[in-house]
Parts: C-alpha cells; sequence; structure tokens
C-alpha cells in the first residue's frame, strides 16, 4: 500500500487566501455593480524596469543565434549575476560575502521551505508570530510539528509574538531553539529591526549553535538609517545566518521569478557525531541534484537590475509604492486608526477599530466599502485584532481606498 506525507494532513483547512478568495468572489456574484479595490495579496501590480525588458530581449535573440544559445547553466546561477549581486548588494557595503557563496534560484518562496531539506527534524524551530505562513507550512509538511490546535499554533513550533506592546521586536526565547526565521523588513506587519535588536539574534545563534534564517525580500523599502540591509551587517552573522533576498518586491519580478540564497561558508553545524560540517557545500549539493536554476533570460534581466539605467528605474517602482504606503498610513491615521509599518516596507499593519476581530473587520470593510485587506489572525494567533493593507495597487486605487476608509471611519 501507497504511503502519503501525512503531515500534509495536519495542515490548518482553511489556508488564508484561499478563504479570502471564497469571500471576495461569494461578495461579488451578490453584488456583481461594486468596484471592488484589492489591497489583499503582496503582488506588485507595475510593469517591468525597461532595463529589465531591454536586456530579456537581447537575451532571447541571443537564444536564437548558434554561436550564443545557452542550454543548461550553472545550478548555482551564472556568474555574471552572481558578481553582481556580491558586488552591489554586499560588497558595497562593506559585508564580505563571495559570489561563490550566492545562490540563484526562481523565488525566495521556494528557496525558504527547501532550506529544510538540508537541517535535521529534531530541531526545535522558532518563527515569529504573526509571520509569513510558507515558514510554518513548510515546517509542518517536513514533520517538524505536532498537530494544530483552536488558534492555530502547532505543536513544537516556538512562537514568538510581535505586537504592539513589544514594539514589534521577538524577544530571545527561554528556551534553547536551533532554527529561528527572522523577516526583515517583515511581512505582515511592515516593521523592521535595529541594529541593536538583530545583533542580539545573532549573538544568541552565535551562543546557542543557532542558525538564522533570514528573509530580506523586501530590503529595497528600507528608507531609514540605522536599519540593517543585510544580516550580515552584524558581526559574525555570517557563522550562523543564511540570507534570502528576491528580485520579485523590487523588480517586480514576481512573475519572472529569480531570487537568491545566501550561504556563508562559514557556517559549519554540528553532527550527531561531533563532527563540524559545511552548510554550504550541502546547500550546493541540494541544489545541484534538485534544481536546475534559472533561464538564462531572466538571470540577463535580473542581472540588468544592478545596472544604472536598472538601479534608477527600481529605485523609482519602489518609492511609488512606498508613497502608496505613506497615504495609506496618514489617511487611516486621520481617522485615528493605529498603524505600524509602511516606512521600510509596502505594508501597513493597522489596529482593528472598536477591537474587531480581524476577520469581522475584513466582512465589514467588504461588505461597507468594497475593501480587501488581509485579516492579521491569517499569519498567527498574535495577528489577532490586527490588519494587513498591501500598498502594491496603482495611485487611483490606493487614494479611492483612503476615502473610503475615511468615509467608513471618520
Ligand atoms: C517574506 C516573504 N518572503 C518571500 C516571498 C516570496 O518571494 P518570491 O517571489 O521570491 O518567491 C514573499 C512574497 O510575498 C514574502 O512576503
Amino acid at each position: 500500500m501507497t504511503q502519503i506525507n501525512e503531515n500534509f494532513l495536519k495542515l490548518k483547512a482553511g489556508y488564508l487566501f484561499p478563504e479570502i478568495g471564497r469571500r471576495v468572489s461569494s461578495f461579488c456574484t451578490n453584488h456583481p455593480e461594486a468596484n471592488v479595490i484589492r489591497l489583499g495579496i503582496g503582488d506588485v501590480t507595475e510593469p517591468l524596469p525597461a532595463a529589465v525588458i531591454q536586456a530579456m530581449h537581447a537575451a532571447v535573440d541571443e537564444m536564437g543565434a548558434r554561436e550564443t544559445f545557452q542550454g543548461y547553466g550553472p545550478e548555482q546561477g551564472y556568474e555574471f549575476l552572481r558578481e553582481s549581486i556580491a558586488k552591489h548588494d554586499y560588497q558595497s557595503r562593506g559585508i564580505e560575502i563571495s559570489s561563490d557563496e550566492i545562490f540563484v534560484s526562481d523565488g525566495s518562496k521556494c528557496d525558504t521551505g527547501n532550506i529544510l531539506d538540508i537541517f535535521g527534524g529534531q530541531n526545535v524551530v522558532a518563527i515569529t508570530d504573526p509571520v509569513y505562513p510558507v515558514y510554518v507550512d513548510t515546517n509542518v509538511m517536513a514533520g517538524h510539528t505536532g498537530e494544530v490546535d483552536s488558534t492555530g499554533r502547532y505543536e513544537g513550533l516556538v512562537y514568538l509574538p510581535v505586537t504592539a506592546e513589544n514594539n514589534f521586536v521577538p524577544e530571545i526565547p527561554r528556551e534553547k531553539v536551533d532554527l529561528v526565521y527572522l523577516c526583515y523588513p517583515n511581512n505582515p506587519t511592515g516593521t523592521v529591526l535595529s541594529h541593536a535588536d538583530l545583533k542580539k539574534w545573532v549573538d544568541y545563534a552565535r551562543q546557542n549553535e543557532a542558525i538564522i534564517l533570514y528573509d530580506a525580500a523586501y530590503e529595497a523599502y528600507i528608507t531609514e538609517a540605522g536599519v540593517p540591509h543585510s544580516i550580515y551587517e552584524i558581526e559574525g552573522a555570517e557563522e550562523v545566518a543564511v540570507e534570502f533576498r528576491s528580485f520579485s518586491k523590487n523588480a517586480g519580478f514576481t512573475g519572472v521569478r529569480c531570487a537568491m540564497t545566501v550561504v556563508p561558508k562559514s557556517i559549519q553545524p554540528m553532527t550527531a557525531d561531533g563532527e563540524r560540517c559545511d552548510l554550504h557545500h550541502l546547500w550546493n549539493r541540494r541544489q545541484t541534484t534538485k534544481f536546475n536554476s534559472v533561464s538564462y533570460i531572466v538571470q540577463r534581466g535580473a542581472a540588468a537590475v544592478y545596472s544604472p539605467q536598472g538601479q534608477q528605474e527600481v529605485g523609482k517602482l519602489v518609492a511609488f509604492y512606498l508613497d502608496n504606503a505613506r497615504l495609506l498610513r496618514e489617511g487611516l491615521q486621520a481617522v485615528d486608526i493605529n498603524v505600524y509599518g509602511g516606512v521600510n516596507a509596502p505594508y501597513v499593519w493597522l489596529r482593528t477599530p472598536g477591537g474587531q476581530t480581524s476577520w469581522d473587520f475584513f466582512d465589514t470593510l467588504l461588505e461597507k466599502s468594497h475593501l480587501v485587506g488581509t485579516p492579521g489572525s491569517g499569519f498567527g494567533a498574535s495577528g489577532e485584532g490586527y490588519f494587513r493593507l498591501s500598498a502594491f495597487n496603482s495611485r487611483e486605487n490606493i487614494q479611492e481606498a483612503v476615502a473610503r476608509f475615511q468615509q467608513l471611519l471618520g
């Protein structure tokens, strides 16, 4: 008899976004005239930068000529892209990450899930709460948890609440943890960690032989000084941290697909026999076995992000979304809503008015204002009473959404 991976059966039935989709489509069926504005899922809306398009066109032409045609590329990514990443994202900030510590991939979503292949099943795993759901679900799938409870928490995971009460800074847990997921700028709260706060985590990891999985998918949105752009800005992080970056949210690659994972060679975790082993080698082995990298055309497009033209265009895109976030923040603050995030991230996180539950506020907003956001409780038990708005939208829609919020809550 064929057995299945029964860990999948432990996953919560109503995943957040399908449930939102179900409620929105039922509303639209009953109110076909309603102009529903979606500020829910964090997908970009603006077209790709011209520099990227030009580079991809040129790469398509290269693929059409025998002399320049490319077949399988290196599993780790083409050197032209890895070098650009190392130089622009790390070395220019004084961080010593070399191109061969960078692995190009088709997305941070896959990488943050796939990375569990190279870790053992006995690790105690810590996640912030609320959290990007992929970290939780991939640990459930890998059998690292027990069952889910009525609040949506899985037995065996260590939850680190991040709420207004602790200024959205996760506290170091009392119990010893082995793997810690940190995402900054944060999805869903839009908040950031200071250099000092991140240093506490790096120090913890060094003292406890833990590893930090640091998701910096929203790094491009950092506007304030003193906010680390990379975990490797913290001394010693190259011994304890893997960093994930993506072209999705800066250059609009959500549909094109390109990202990168940095696995420094100095991460040397211990085997059960007490031998040191090289995490970089394990990830390289995993990738060369299970992955054939990203298309040449896409990697040429990604490399164009680092050209002077690309940098300028990406800067404009990010500034556009950040301006949307500012309009949302200011518009909500004007009607006395407590808002967080939105300064160094494309997400605005708000306290639901009048102490409503996240889902009650979702329903009110949809029914009365024809607006869609994401209930905070969908990201974890500590997200209850909060709500996420995404700044990825047209200016027109954001302005209209602000006007509707003010009419509803003013
Ligand atoms: C925190 C975080 N990490 C990773 C991703 C996915 O990135 P990618 O498009 O590179 O798979 C997202 C997408 O929403 C995200 O919010």
